[in-house]
């Protein structure tokens, strides 16, 4: 009998896109669906990037290009680092993927052998799980639950490193909570961290532009500059330059784990067309106003969404400071129901939404909180308070 690898029985579509795909069918049989469903910015990158991807397209090389990334990106890379405080790094750290999907796959190929062990701080972004268990490695979830602010206290880190694991995923600003950790939080998790060192960090920083109400962006390695030396740090040009269908997503590494990633690109991809590496080295060297402008446009919309769940009696939800996302705890409506539809469950509170008030949201429990839903509130500015209102209304017409 014909078989696939045994690891494809662990190999499962993201839960996100079930249920954009539902959205997505309602909507072309003509309903009126707003979406808060998906992680796309909703917007375009400045002109600058189109100019440099048009002329790249006119100088077509023909050829195959590096494994690794073209000078030009790297050192644009670099250079964004920079200004995000992160200086130190070379050209033999950095290397590029197909988005951050793709290089955090290689990451825990890379670092992770079957069995091993990987932390992974709960609510988390699905893929964290979905790769590990392709891989076969064993997540360990660290529960951290609206009452905590969905964060990670040092005292569960240390509790939880006392195993040795292989690697921990940190990633802040959070998908899906929104949540960041300030430059004190940082701080005693690193220094938690330094105390562990046979544990790699793989610090998922692609949000690491939206952050807001003037909190900085923290980082492990800037709080403890030892740690660089086993942290991976993940960005993408997907959120913060409005590019997701571009596929450039980039890691800064300790040369040994870059490597292993070239080699990995060399096997499996070769390299990224040259437009889009043109594209990607104008949206991180270029004017970084199109960014800038959305990081404040998102500031304004979350806090929409939170004045308009602080109306909803029972719903706690935390306040997120980056991303764009609201994860509030909706629990209160368990055991309730609307139009007769009984609501027990994060999903059933998804689906009886999107049926009455054509509103998609993400159930928490595709990122493990079952207490949850996932609000991406990137929809044209205009849709929100509809969207919004359209939930109150079904909060209140529950019984
Ligand atoms: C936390 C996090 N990491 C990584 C990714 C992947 O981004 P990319 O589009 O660069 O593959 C996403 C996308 O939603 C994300 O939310």
């Amino acid at each position: 009998m014909l078989k696939l690898a045994e690891r494809m029985g662990r190999a499962k579509p993201s839960a996100i896109m079930v249920v954009a795909e539902k959205a997505k069918k309602l909507k072309a049989e003509g309903r009126d669906i707003i979406s808060f469903s998906i992680g796309v910015p909703n917007f375009l990158p400045g002109e600058h990037v189109y100019a440099a991807a048009r002329e790249a397209l006119a100088k077509d090389s023909g050829s195959y290009g590096s494994n690794r990334g073209p000078d030009a990106l790297l050192d644009a890379f670099l250079k964004h680092l920079r200004a995000g405080g992160l200086d130190g790094y070379e050209r033999s750290n950095i290397v590029s993927g197909v988005g951050a999907k793709h290089v955090l796959y290689n990451v825990m190929y890379a670092l992770l052998d079957e069995g091993d062990e990987i932390l992974i701080p709960t609510p988390y972004w699905t893929s964290y799980v979905d790769i590990a268990d392709i891989l076969g490695a064993k997540s360990t979830l660290l529960y951290c639950g609206p009452e905590q602010n969905y964060k990670l206290t040092p005292d569960q880190l240390r509790e939880a490193l006392k195993s040795k694991p292989k690697a921990i995923l940190f990633n802040n600003p959070s998908n899906p909570t929104g949540m960041v950790y300030d430059h004190a939080e940082v701080r005693a998790l690193a220094d938690v961290l330094v105390d562990a060192p046979d544990t790699w960090i793989i610090s998922d920083d692609i949000y690491n532009r939206m952050i807001f109400d003037g909190l900085g962006y923290a980082h492990l390695v800037k709080a403890r500059p030892e740690l660089r030396d086993r942290t991976i740090l993940l960005d993408s040009i997907s959120k913060t330059y409005g590019m997701p269908g571009w596929r450039v997503g980039m890691v800064a590494a300790p040369t040994m784990v870059a490597q292993a990633l070239v080699n990995l690109n060399s096997n499996a991809i070769t390299n990224l067309p040259e437009v889009v590496n043109a594209a990607a080295v104008a949206a991180f060297a270029g004017p970084q106003d199109v960014p800038e402008q959305k990081c404040r446009e998102f500031q304004g919309k979350r806090d929409q969404v939170l004045a308009a769940f602080a109306a909803i009696p029972g719903v706690n939800c935390p306040k997120p400071q980056g991303a764009f996302y609201v994860f509030p705890d909706i629990s209160c409506a368990f055991g309730k129901s609307h139009n007769g539809k009984n609501i027990s469950n994060d999903v059933d509170f998804c689906n009886a939404l999107l049926d009455a008030k054509g509103v998609a949201c993400v159930p928490g429990s595709a990122f493990g909180e079952p207490r949850a839903i996932r609000i991406s509130y990137t929809c044209p500015t205009a849709q929100l308070p509809d969207g919004l209102k359209r939930i109150q209304d079904f909060f209140a017409e529950m019984s």
